[in-house]
């Protein structure tokens, strides 16, 4: 089989193909395994319930089986869960959020692929930008999401010692550079695999940078604020039109329903559903 260049990035071996095969076999094998790895959420019985009921009356309402499987939602996601969730974050925390600022992708790892080849890669004109991750250790699905080689930079943190056996990573600012090649900066809150969340004066001064350079802080919080929060620390939430804020609606028990929601300003939203129109039609 003859492959473009696309094609064969995409089919070399990569961290985040080899850890899903790992967790799938794992789980078909049929033993009886914890699973401790891929960001894996727990099987909590409540949750499990209150979601069998719900799907039970849906299935009773031909209205709502009709939306669950019967409809293409537009590329930006379904309507009346993007308003209702503008509504409740407007409420929560005053962000001033329309419909406009919000887009679903199929699991909030499809937005990551779109969002850094859209901010990072070839811009024309021989110029290539990066995508910024000021502090690793970062989530292995990110590794090979690049479309073009070499699209992360990333910069090793400052280790402080909290305790005799605790440490805590923190941005070493020293070391982190955004420069005319820097398309976006990206942190996840909390991180995949090590648990850190950088902390709100950290992610304020990451923000400046941002700013300062007039690119986006894509914050991904599909552990964090404001939901599903699997927090052990204050990280307090945080939007404006800066961030853009990646939540995923797996990691609090829902992986396969593949929603991730993508929280930015208006351009962004619509770049990205023109993206997802392309690569999905219309999101589940
Ligand atoms: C930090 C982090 N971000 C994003 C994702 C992607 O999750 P999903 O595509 O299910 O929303 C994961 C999955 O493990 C993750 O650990």
């Amino acid at each position: 089989m003859k492959l473009s260049s696309f094609g064969r990035k995409f089919t070399a071996d990569a961290g985040i193909t080899s850890l899903m095969d790992d967790l799938g076999n794992a789980l078909a094998s049929g033993d009886d395994m914890i699973m401790m790895g891929g960001g894996n959420p727990g099987h909590i019985p409540e949750i499990q319930a209150r979601v069998q009921k719900i799907l039970a009356d849906m299935a009773q309402s031909d209205g709502d089986t009709r939306r669950l499987v019967g409809i293409y939602d537009p590329p930006q996601g379904e309507k009346q869960f993007i308003a209702s969730l503008a509504e409740l974050l407007n409420r929560e925390y005053g962000w001033g959020l329309k419909p406009e600022n919000i887009a679903l992708t199929n699991g909030s790892q499809a937005a990551f692929f779109m969002l850094f080849n859209m901010f990072g890669g070839d811009y024309g004109d021989g110029v290539h930008k990066h995508v910024l991750l000021p502090l690793a250790p970062e989530y292995i699905g990110y590794a090979d999401a690049g479309i073009e080689p070499g699209l992360f930079h990333a910069v090793q943190p400052d280790i402080s010692f909290t305790d005799a056996h605790e440490f805590k990573y923190r941005v070493d600012f020293d070391a982190v550079e955004v420069t005319a090649e820097t398309g976006a900066i990206c942190v996840s809150r909390p991180t995949n695999p090590t648990g850190n969340v950088v902390t709100d004066e950290e992610l304020a001064r990451l923000e400046a940078m941002a700013r300062q350079h007039d690119i986006p802080l894509i914050v991904d919080g599909a552990y964090g604020t404001p939901f599903p929060s699997l927090l052990f620390v204050d990280a307090t939430p945080h939007w404006n039109d800066q961030v853009i804020l990646c939540l995923s609606l797996s990691k609090f028990g829902l992986p396969a329903v593949r929603t991730g929601i993508v929280i930015a300003a208006e351009p962004v939203i619509k770049a990205l559903s023109g993206i997802n129109a392309i690569m999905n039609l219309a999101t589940g």
